[in-house]
């Protein structure tokens, strides 16, 4: 196992993943790439939005989850969260494959479709880290095995959806990337920012894998980077 471990002062955080973003993307213009929404991502993408200009223009960005039971445009909405903060800000968008939960007859539907479009290969997927330990919506009790597929969400993720999010109901549950489709990309990025994801980040990175906390199984990936701000990175003993 062989995390690499990026640790950076809060203030420069969003800076620096956004230039190792654009760096990526200037060394294989036609990535297929998985983005998060969330508050970790959100000053990266203002400064992607900023500074990307046309470089996203042959990319593939497909979402990674997104909430059943919210109307199409509600503010929580991951699509449309990713559309406003970034996709809609750059001169040349890139492709974009959201999960399409409206467009099918069911949630189970949708999960299935996106999963093909995930099956086609992924350069690179970036994950935030839930407070729970989950990834994406694979929640506490996923495995490496999980597919992608609709899920039953923890009760702090759905308080998340309200509280932190600004969603206008209650999701009835959520679908996501599945930890298979996870660890099979070329590449993982985690991000954590923040003194209250420290704890679930050490116990991430150093605890025995367990599906109680998914993102250990991130450890597996032969090619993961962790992006954290000092904060984040308090609990495990290094310094940026
Ligand atoms: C959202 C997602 C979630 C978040 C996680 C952390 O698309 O995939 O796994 O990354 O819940 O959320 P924040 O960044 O808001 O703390």
């Amino acid at each position: 196992m062989t995390v690499r471990l990026e640790v950076m002062p809060a203030g420069a955080w969003a800076g620096e993943v956004a230039s190792r973003l654009l760096a990526a993307l200037d060394a294989n213009r036609g990535m297929r790439l998985v983005l998060p929404t969330g508050d970790t991502p959100s000053p990266v993408y203002a400064e992607l939005a900023a500074r990307a200009a046309d470089r996203f223009g042959e990319a593939v960005v497909l979402g990674l989850d997104e909430w059943v039971g919210l109307p199409a445009h509600d503010p929580a909405r991951c699509d449309g969260r990713l559309r406003r903060e970034l996709l809609d800000r750059l001169v040349a968008p890139p492709a974009f494959r959201e999960i399409a939960v409206d467009a099918f007859p069911s949630p189970d539907r949708a999960a299935r479709e996106h999963d093909v479009h995930a099956q086609a290969g992924l350069d690179l997927v970036v994950l935030g880290l839930g407070g729970n330990g989950h990834v994406g919506f694979n929640e506490p009790g996923s495995t490496p095995t999980s597919p992608t597929r609709v899920v039953r969400l923890a009760e702090a993720t759905l308080d998340a959806s309200v509280e932190r999010y600004g969603a206008t109901l209650r999701p009835s549950g959520g679908i996501t990337l599945g930890m298979d489709r996870i660890l099979a990309a070329g590449a993982v990025w985690l991000l954590a920012t923040g003194s209250r994801k420290a704890a679930i980040l050490a116990r991430a990175l150093h605890a025995p894998e367990s599906p109680e906390c998914p993102a250990s199984f991130l450890r597996r990936h032969p090619a993961l980077t962790v992006f954290a701000d000092e904060p984040a990175a308090v609990r495990l003993g290094v310094s940026g």
